[in-house]
């Protein structure tokens, strides 16, 4: 049996490696090099020997990374109980290469999926493993490429054995902040996914949000994309800083090498999506707990990819002229109203988001740490924000609020925030530009606030056309009218 390490040709094979990648595409060749610069002996193995020969000559080797064709011979070169880290695609993929490995393992040994696994998969798979004998541990990671290379955010979720195991190697490689390495044991079964679900859930209405504030700007301010560049730098300066402003910023700022003109210009408006944030918002669906700005977010990205039918329609169906300001609007006043509803909304996503987690926690008994999760996601993640200081001392202490609105240290924010996300959603729908994410944030406000919901005229509704019955105010009990109808 031989090992490959680039440079160096063959050799016996030292069976001491800490931990197995299997997968070389973007994130397990960044994460496994993550790895090896922190001083835990690496093996990787691809279903394509010849991309893990390719990754062994251009980086791999040099970090000490070991490379095996053989699956068998892969396992083999793993300390006991094995690490394994599987970095494919979620899916049918996940499967496939838990079977390969399957008939090489031994009880005890620890399998990770660290892909963007579907939470419920991800639980069937650690059952299934579980009644094998083997550890299944699903960990999300965030960051990209990048974060992957220099510490992502973890959340990994299984037994928690598995994670003692595991965590010296996670506490190394993860991204620190001034709050601790980004990772933390998040709980049992499909836990782990389910956060990195909701994480990308978030992702998906910060998203939105900016890329609603940015069509304002652009046509009601007529801002250029340099000038708008200008502005998200600033406001990263401020309570809005979050390396998705930054992005923006960057984006912005960049020009097609071609025309010299705002690259951003130049690309396709249609957004795609691998299915993430739809998973948010199904299971917010699900379990009752709404998550309206996601949603709008999911919905927006969808709309987007329908651009032959707004094509056709924006010939047909009209609205009033995009350009200039609305009545009553200067320039700095809906500039200031504009980084008030970025403020306000991305408050509201998180809220949802957390309301989510702990909606789910007590459904699958999670136990879940919120204050944790928002320390985890400071760092290394897309999500990472100023933000998240404020979102772990809220569930930091011995009261949980009952929504992150409610938080003593938000509800003030949210209320002195409000107005401008008020003047910023009219000003959108004075002007005809679609803003669903902004929209929502605010009307989960509005409808959690609201002492009154007009809901009793629905469930009047209700009862009339299908004596579904309902409740009253004034007294218990459940109540069914033979209602009069209308001639
Ligand atoms: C991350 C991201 C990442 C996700 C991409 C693309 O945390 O690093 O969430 O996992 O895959 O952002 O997602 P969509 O293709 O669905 O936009």
């Amino acid at each position: 049996m031989t090992e490959r390490g680039a440079g160096k040709g063959e050799r016996p094979i030292d069976r001491g490696r800490h931990v197995g990648v299997v997968g070389l595409a973007v994130m397990g060749e960044n994460l496994s090099m993550n790895i090896a610069r922190h001083g835990f002996p690496v093996a990787v193995f691809n279903r394509t020997a010849a991309r893990t020969d390719e990754f062994l000559a251009e980086r791999g080797g040099a970090a000490g990374i070991v490379g095996l064709h053989d699956i068998a011979d892969f396992v083999n070169s793993l300390e006991r109980p094995r690490r394994i880290i599987m970095m494919v695609k979620a899916g049918p993929p996940v499967d496939a290469v838990i079977a390969e490995l399957l008939p090489h393992l031994e009880p005890g040994d620890i399998l990770v999926d660290g892909g963007n696994s579907f939470f419920l998969d991800t639980a069937r798979r650690g059952d299934e493993l579980a009644a094998a004998g083997f550890n299944y541990v699903g960990m999300g990671v965030s960051g990209g490429e990048e974060g992957a290379l220099w510490g992502p955010s973890l959340m990994p979720g299984g037994p928690k054995e598995a994670y003692d195991r595991l965590e010296p190697m996670l506490t190394a490689i993860a991204a620190k902040t001034d709050a601790g390495p980004c990772v933390t044991y998040i709980g049992p079964g499909g836990s782990g996914h389910y956060v990195k679900m909701v994480h990308n859930g978030i992702e998906y209405a910060d998203m939105q949000l900016i890329a609603e504030t940015y069509d304002i700007m652009r046509h009601a301010l007529g801002l250029t994309a340099q000038e708008m560049s200008d502005v998200f730098r600033r406001w990263n300066q401020g309570r809005l800083a979050s390396y998705l402003i930054e992005v923006t910023a960057a984006v912005l700022a960049e020009r097609d090498p071609e025309s010299g003109d705002p690259l951003v210009d130049q690309i396709l408006d249609a957004a795609e999506q691998k299915g993430t944030g739809r998973w948010t918002s199904v299971s917010a669906m699900d379990l009752g707990s709404p998550a309206p700005t996601i949603d709008a977010a999911v919905t927006a990205r969808v709309m987007s990819s329908m651009r032959e039918s707004r094509l056709q329609a924006s010939k047909i169906l009209t609205g009033p002229d995009a350009s200039g300001l609305p009545n009553g609007l200067t320039r700095d006043a809906l500039l200031a109203a504009q980084e008030d509803a970025l403020y306000f909304s991305k408050i509201s996503a998180y809220a949802q988001g957390m309301a989510l987690m702990r909606a789910a926690s007590d459904a699958y008994a999670w136990n879940l740490n919120l204050a944790e999760i928002a320390r985890i996601w400071k760092g290394g993640c897309i999500i990472r924000a100023a933000l998240l200081d404020q979102i772990r001392a809220a569930f930091s202490g011995p009261e949980q609020p009952a929504n992150l609105m409610l938080a003593p240290n938000v509800a003030p924010e949210l209320n002195a925030a409000a107005p401008g996300a008020r003047t910023a959603t009219m000003a959108a729908r004075a002007l005809g530009l679609p803003c669903p994410a902004m929209s929502a944030s605010l009307d989960y406000f509005d409808s959690l606030r609201a002492e009154r919901l007009p809901a009793n005229l629905i469930q009047a509704q209700r009862d009339y056309f299908g004596a579904h019955t309902y409740r009253r105010l004034d007294r218990d009990g459940v109540f069914h009218t033979h209602w009069t109808p209308f001639e």
